[in-house]
């Protein structure tokens, strides 16, 4: 049986004294959390904080938001694989759509940063999502398919496993906005069933979380689907109270 993972997903916010608060307090409340893994993805610079806080307690996983495709070397301002497992992190995000969007990742680019991170003993959490303007005219399953196919196509679909995705329609991100679970599920199944031509142990095992705008409010109608196994969540994931909800609704 697939495990739910909640995801949180802090991008650039917080400091050193808002990350130790943060961490005390999922990790104070992660008992009652009985079903779900927990992952937290801190700014580079407080994952290091965020690792000291925990303290060697392996029932709050770290992650990191992005990483660079090299493993070291000339290239100011990136940060490896190596560097980010160095630092306690089992889990990395690759081709988040503000990355996709506001740096410019294509999907080969995405594609790379999965290959590194697996080639670095990380786990990548790939997300896919269309924009609204790909929604409107139809497009939600030949852009998710193609995200998708880039990582099949560069690392091949038994490296998928190994790996979680995290379906984020772009149009729900940070808006408020939430696909329904009806939306979600859809998505989720279509690439469920994807997966499954590629092997049904793959598509069985896959960890495929929804993100966009969840909060304690439609995590359980969210989590409640059949496809869905979890979130990443952006701003719910800011405070212990709203995260640790989000992570009982999956109780
Ligand atoms: P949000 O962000 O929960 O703030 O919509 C989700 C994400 O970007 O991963």
């Amino acid at each position: 049986m697939r495990r739910p993972l909640v995801a949180g997903n802090w991008k650039m916010n917080g400091d050193s004294k808002s990350t130790v608060n943060l961490v005390n307090g999922i990790a104070n409340g992660r008992a009652e959390v009985i079903n779900a893994e927990v992952l937290i993805c801190p700014p580079y610079i407080l994952i290091p904080r965020a690792a000291d806080t925990l303290n060697g307690r392996d029932d709050v996983f770290l992650g990191a938001q992005d990483l660079d495709i090299n493993e070291s070397g000339a290239f100011t301002g990136q940060i490896s694989a190596s560097m980010l497992v160095d630092a306690g992190c089992k889990y990395v995000l690759v081709g988040h759509s503000e990355r996709r969007a506001l740096y410019g990742e294509s999907d080969q680019d995405v594609a790379a940063k999965f290959d590194a991170a697996q080639k670095g003993a990380l786990i990548p959490v790939l997300c896919v999502g269309e924009t609204l303007a790909e929604r409107e005219s139809g497009d939600t399953e030949t852009v998710v398919a193609r995200q998708l196919q880039a990582i099949i196509d560069l690392v091949g679909a038994e490296k998928l496993a190994d790996s979680v995705i995290a379906y984020e329609p772009v149009w729900a991100i940070g808006t408020g906005v939430t696909a329904s679970p009806e939306q979600a599920q859809d998505v989720h199944k279509f690439i469920r069933d994807m997966l499954a031509v590629l092997s049904t142990d793959l598509a069985e095992n896959m960890q495929i979380l929804y993100g966009g705008s969840m909060n304690p409010g439609n995590a359980s109608a969210l989590i409640g689907m059949q496809d869905i196994d979890g979130g990443l969540i952006g701003g719910a994931s800011l405070q212990a109270e709203s995260f640790l909800a989000i992570c009982k609704s999956a109780n």
